[in-house]
């Protein structure tokens, strides 16, 4: 089975992907985590994205299609997959589009999460993770044991620097113009479905498996 996890930041498309894919056993793709990644690398990539990623502006399409060539070239996504934050932009829709056609290869739906602007903003003011293991914290609602410091290593706690009220508007403002037509495009070929993700997280997954549950 292969997907597209589509809507704004902070809409639950990472939480709801990794979960999905540990059931099915499909390849959960990032684009975002991994351009943190080369980021962190000070990869030659990372440092072309670091600037667009801190105006939580899209990093340029060619950069982003040549990520997902990549993987699709390697064999890597043959046993079915979520993209998770990609295509963003109408150019992304059409390179995927191309790029799974001359591949044989089929998307079953894009799902889109739904979730409205002051949801948004007070799920990423609360976003804090581990930088040693990766392990995910919500305040209030998922504190860890003693505030600041991860459960499972004792490390100190970090934000991502996008998730600055001011730079989530701004991702906000870029979804609605770049992103959101995005969503005619996959009505236009009928594979579009919604989840109402504004509510907690297993009713969530329970919409998600609801809507690809004529294949689980
Ligand atoms: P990316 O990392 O993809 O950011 P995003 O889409 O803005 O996604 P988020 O990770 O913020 O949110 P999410 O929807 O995954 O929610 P999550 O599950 O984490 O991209 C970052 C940047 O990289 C972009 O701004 C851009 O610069 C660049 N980029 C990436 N892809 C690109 C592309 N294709 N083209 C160009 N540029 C690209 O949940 C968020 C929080 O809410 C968590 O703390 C979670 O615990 C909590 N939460 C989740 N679900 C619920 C729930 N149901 N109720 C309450 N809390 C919840």
């Amino acid at each position: 089975m292969n997907l597209v996890f589509l809507g704004p930041p902070g809409s639950g498309k990472g939480t709801q992907a990794a979960k999905l894919s540990e059931k099915l056993g499909l390849v959960h793709l990032s684009t975002g985590d991994m351009l943190r990644e080369a980021v962190k690398r000070a990869s030659e990539l990372g440092r072309k994205a670091e600037e667009y990623m801190k105006r939580g502006e899209l990093v340029p399409d060619d950069l982003i299609i040549g990520l997902i060539q990549d993987k699709l070239r390697d064999g890597e996504l043959d046993g079915g997959f979520i993209l998770d934050g990609f295509p963003r932009t109408i150019p992304q829709a059409e390179g995927l589009k191309q790029m799974l056609e001359n591949n044989d290869i089929n998307l079953y739906k894009a799902i889109l999460f739904q979730v409205d602007d002051e949801e948004v903003v007070r799920r990423l003011s609360g976003r804090w993770y581990c930088p040693q293991c990766s392990a995910g914290y919500n305040y209030p609602a998922q504190m860890p044991r003693v505030e600041g410091r991860c459960d499972n290593d004792d490390t100190e706690l970090q934000r991502r620097p996008d998730d600055e009220e001011s730079v989530v508007r701004n991702r906000l403002k870029v979804y609605l113009k770049q992103t959101k037509p995005i969503e005619d495009f996959y009505r236009g070929e009928s594979i579009l479905t919604e989840v109402p993700a504004q509510q907690p997280p297993e009713k969530v997954f329970e919409a998600l498996v609801k809507e690809v549950s004529s294949q689980v």
